[in-house]
């Protein structure tokens, strides 16, 4: 029995990248739209006038005059350990890992706490529109039960794993090279294609693993056709450094990685701020993703991303957040500030472009544009609603806004959590304010 059910509203989504089609192609609008959903997924989209004789009279719309439909946000790197520590003062990236973040992450032995944040993770997430994360866990194997668990409460598509790390951090908070990838594979057969679950491989980062532990993340990766792979590559100039020392026999920082068999199609790497034309192009052929991370580059410290870079070597890229480094869990803050780091280079990142590194993008990077990142009929119903009156701002500029993309930069820019009015995972509502 088919379970119909309908949204009215402007409607907006990508459907290609603007650098391969240029901004007008790259994405559809409906003025009055509508989006229709059978059970999970997406049935239906088009103009409200074409539409509306094709559907059953008994069918129930839900109409939003003042709301801007959109895909759901796909947020490509966080850190759910790290949302009660988000906004640490004055530290760059080594000694704010030494300082803070360390410390934080203990806490993820025990269960009860790890749900505790999972669940308040999830509901941030949610209220910032955001439906599908690439997320860190930590060392500890419960810290990503907890939060499949929590995820599936909702019905979420998300990918999470467990830190591996053996050197180069706290005793508390570091496993071995051969219980790492045991724990890894345990999580990887309970968790990994369970519903809209996913699991990702993660080790923290080079300097935090031995060449051993870096190997077996690499013999588990080529195990599984599909599980990811999701680490941190060249955000900071000392973090650069440190890695020369420590892998003295490789070309660079991504080549560490690579003679670890590390780069695939489901590989994310984030940041990816100071690299050699040689590691885009080795991005570029194995399929591997950067993702950046606009609020946490600035905050800690680290340095511009070069997405014009990126776009020229053909790099997969999506955008993330990068919470407790990041400063909001909000993608439409995120974009504000990608823009900003654009700025400082001397480039635009028009609106279209940062929707299509939010949403459809982020999918790609993901290896996820068959099920998400956009509203093509078959895809599955994550979408949200952003309220162009959420705020005495917000309507007062939309209100002068002269198109669609000018209205997509407007709340880009002084939009958040607020803007969004409810948010959709597989057709059920998962958060209205
Ligand atoms: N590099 C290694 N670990 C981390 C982390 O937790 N956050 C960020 N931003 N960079 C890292
Ligand atoms: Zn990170």
């Amino acid at each position: 029995m088919t379970q119909l059910k309908a949204w009215r509203a402007a409607i907006v989504h990508c459907i290609a990248d603007p650098k391969d089609v240029g901004t007008e192609a790259a994405y559809e609008y409906f003025e009055d739209g509508i989006l229709v959903v059978d059970g999970d997924k997406i049935h239906a989209l088009g103009d409200a006038n074409t539409l509306l004789p094709n559907l059953p009279d008994s069918l129930q719309i839900e109409h939003h005059p003042n709301a801007i439909l959109t895909p759901g946000l796909i947020d490509t790197h966080i850190h759910y350990p790290q949302t009660d520590m988000i906004g640490s003062y004055g530290e760059q990236l080594l000694t704010w890992l030494n300082t803070y973040t360390f410390p934080e992450e203990a806490k993820f032995s025990d269960k009860d706490h790890a749900r505790d944040v999972a669940e308040r993770f999830l509901a941030e997430l949610l209220r910032n529109g955001t439906t599908t994360a690439l997320v860190f866990g930590t060392v500890h194997k419960v810290s990503v039960d907890a939060f499949f668990e929590a995820s599936q409460v909702h019905n979420l598509r998300m990918i999470c794993g467990k830190v591996m790390m053996d050197r180069n951090a706290p005793d508390y908070l570091t496993d071995t090279p051969e219980t790492s990838y045991q724990e890894s594979k345990q999580l990887i057969e309970k968790w990994h294609n369970k519903g809209r679950l996913h699991y990702a491989i993660t080790p923290r980062f080079a300097p935090t693993s031995s060449d051993q532990q870096l190997a077996l993340a690499g013999k588990l990766l080529s195990e599984y056709d599909d599980v990811y792979l999701h680490t941190h590559l060249s955000e900071n100039k000392d973090e650069c450094a440190w890695v020369q020392e420590l892998f003295p026999n490789s070309k660079h920082y991504l080549d560490v990685y690579d003679q670890n068999q590390l780069l695939s199609e489901r590989s994310v790497f984030a940041h990816g701020i100071h690299l050699c034309d040689h590691e885009y192009q080795r991005l570029s052929e194995t399929g591997s993703a950067i993702s950046f991370c606009p609020t946490s580059n600035l905050f800690i410290g680290s340095g511009l991303f070069k997405l014009s870079k990126a776009e020229q070597h053909n790099v997969n890229v999506g955008l993330g957040t990068d919470v407790g480094g990041g400063t909001s869990f909000s993608m439409l803050q995120t974009m504000n500030e990608a823009y900003k780091v654009i700025q400082l280079q001397n480039e635009n990142l028009n609106p279209i472009k940062s929707l299509y590194l939010s949403t459809l993008g982020g999918a790609k990077a993901l290896r996820l544009e068959d099920k998400i990142g956009n509203l093509a009929v078959g895809s599955e119903a994550d979408f949200i609603l952003l309220d162009k009156q959420a705020t005495p701002l917000l309507s007062s500029r939309l209100a002068l806004s002269k198109n669609i993309e000018e209205s997509l930069f407007v709340l880009m820019t002084i939009g958040d959590d607020r803007a969004v009015q409810a948010t959709y995972s597989a057709g059920q509502c998962v958060h209205r304010r």
